[in-house]
């Protein structure tokens, strides 16, 4: 083949490469759901380890070093030289803009020992996929090429995504080296049941990406500020019954209430959500518990709420419901041409969390208003005696149902604190904040919050 020849064929290489990482990072953000433009403050100045070992599931790792990036991580991909058989490193260096390393004794770097730079300053090392070998190896401490070297090196949390063959991974003694790390202290994330590219139905096929990606930022986003205390979120829309096929909701999508138990789960704390009908992925460190009417998430609510530290109140729940449920469902001709419905008062959880606090309780209420915003969630903060309103108008651009933004005033009993537009989940991580900032006030005063307003 002739020079020409050659350099066509280099810029065709080139050119399928660059469309390969143009899908990777439109499929990324499309398959992960991530609002990477809003939530890019979750990693960012955060140094993360993207490990990759010869599996075939390592075309996924570019997924994840996609998304990792684009939440603001600066991501160093270390991989092994079989992982290099799956995929290539110009792939990883493309996407994260550092060279991905393999070689312990490459002459070609800065003078830094390359293995223990990368492991001094990392927030999180995660190793996916992880093949039986590297986990094997990682289990008894060898160290005999750079991936395996900088995690014996590594003092930061450490997160492993198993990927083989299900007789593999059920094989004793993969199963006591994964043991083994779970005792060092390593999270493992368990793999996935289905058919695996070796033709064999079974456990091992490596977690999706966006798990991935959601166990690193629930490593490495916040410190764990909030260890200790016991959270209890509401979120999304309540189903009040008409008949047996219709029943009265409203436009909440749950995505409020879905970013504050995230966010405290990342914070270190130990979190229920309680979740009307949404359609919202479900959140790997949280307790949920799933409801559909305001009777339930009452009886929900209540048989819980004494034991929690922290209560924060984001769900929709429907203030009126049918009087009565029809048994059979209500026909079109059964009555002339108006249906009239008898609606009834449901409970008010708010106030009776106000009324039947615990010692040192915070209490976070949300309301959406379409007028008075302060006036009328200052009046709300009084009528239920709770701590806190994050009050939300409808008639604000980026605020309400179904963003993924919002715009949040923080009324309390002395203050008005009005946030800007951000994402829910950083308008969510801004609410713990003002909650853990009152908590401590009323600490260092020795002031108890069992009173009322
Ligand atoms: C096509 C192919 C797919 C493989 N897939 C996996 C896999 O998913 N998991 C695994 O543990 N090993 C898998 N292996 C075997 C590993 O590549 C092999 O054990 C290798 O030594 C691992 O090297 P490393 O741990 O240094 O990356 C596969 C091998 C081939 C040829």
């Amino acid at each position: 083949m002739g020079t020409g020849d050659e350099m066509q064929l280099l810029r065709l290489q080139v050119s399928l490469l660059r469309r390969e990482i143009s899908a990777i990072i439109a499929g990324t953000a499309a398959r992960l759901r991530l609002r990477t433009k809003e939530d890019n403050f979750m990693l960012q100045g955060k140094k993360i380890l993207l490990g990759v070992s010869g599996s075939i599931a390592a075309y996924k790792a570019a997924e994840c070093a996609s998304a990792l990036t684009k939440l603001g991580a600066d991501v160093h991909v270390l991989m092994t030289k079989n992982a290099a058989e799956f995929i290539t490193p110009l792939t990883f260096e493309t996407l994260t803009k550092h060279r991905a390393a393999m070689d312990t004794f490459d002459r070609n770097f800065e003078y830094k020992v390359g293995h223990i730079s990368l492991a001094t300053d990392a927030d999180a090392l995660v190793i996916a996929p992880a093949s039986a070998d590297v986990i094997a190896k990682l289990a008894n401490g060898i160290a005999d090429d750079m991936l395996t070297t900088t995690a014996l090196a590594c003092i930061c949390p450490k997160i492993l995504a198993p990927a083989m063959n299900s007789h593999m991974f059920e094989n004793p003694v993969t199963q006591a080296n994964l043991e083994r790390l779970r005792d060092f202290g390593w999270e493992i994330l368990e793999p996935e049941s289905g058919l695996l590219a070796c033709g064999v139905s079974g456990k091992g096929r490596m977690p999706a990406p966006e798990r991935i990606v959601e166990a690193v930022v629930h490593t490495a986003h916040h410190s764990k500020d909030m260890k200790g205390l016991r959270v209890l979120v509401t979120a999304g829309p309540t189903q009040e019954d008409l008949d047996p096929v219709r029943y009265l909701t409203n436009h909440s999508t749950g995505r409020m209430g879905y970013a504050l138990a995230e966010m405290a789960a990342c914070r270190g704390a130990e979190v229920i959500l309680i979740s009307g009908a949404t359609d919202l992925p479900r959140p790997q460190y949280v307790q949920i518990v799933d409801i559909r009417s305001a009777d339930d998430m009452f009886n929900a609510v209540t048989s819980v709420s004494t034991s929690q530290d922290i209560i924060i109140k984001a769900a929709a729940v429907a203030d009126f419901r049918p009087a009565t449920v029809a048994d059979n469902k209500i026909k079109k001709d059964s009555e002339g041409p108006y249906l009239s419905l008898r609606m009834e008062k449901t409970d008010d959880i708010l106030l009776w969390l106000g009324l039947h606090r615990s010692l040192n309780q915070t209490i976070c209420g949300f309301s959406m208003e379409t007028e008075n915003l302060v006036q009328n969630s200052r009046a709300k903060l009084q009528k239920k005696h709770v701590d806190m309103i994050a009050a939300n108008s409808l008639r604000t651009e980026g605020a309400g149902f179904g963003t993924s933004t919002n715009v949040l005033t923080l009324i309390t009993r002395d203050r008005e604190i009005e946030l800007p537009k951000m994402s829910k989940k950083e308008a969510a991580d801004r609410v713990l904040d003002e909650i853990l900032a009152m908590r401590k006030a009323r600490e260092e005063k020795g002031e108890e919050t069992e009173r009322v307003y």
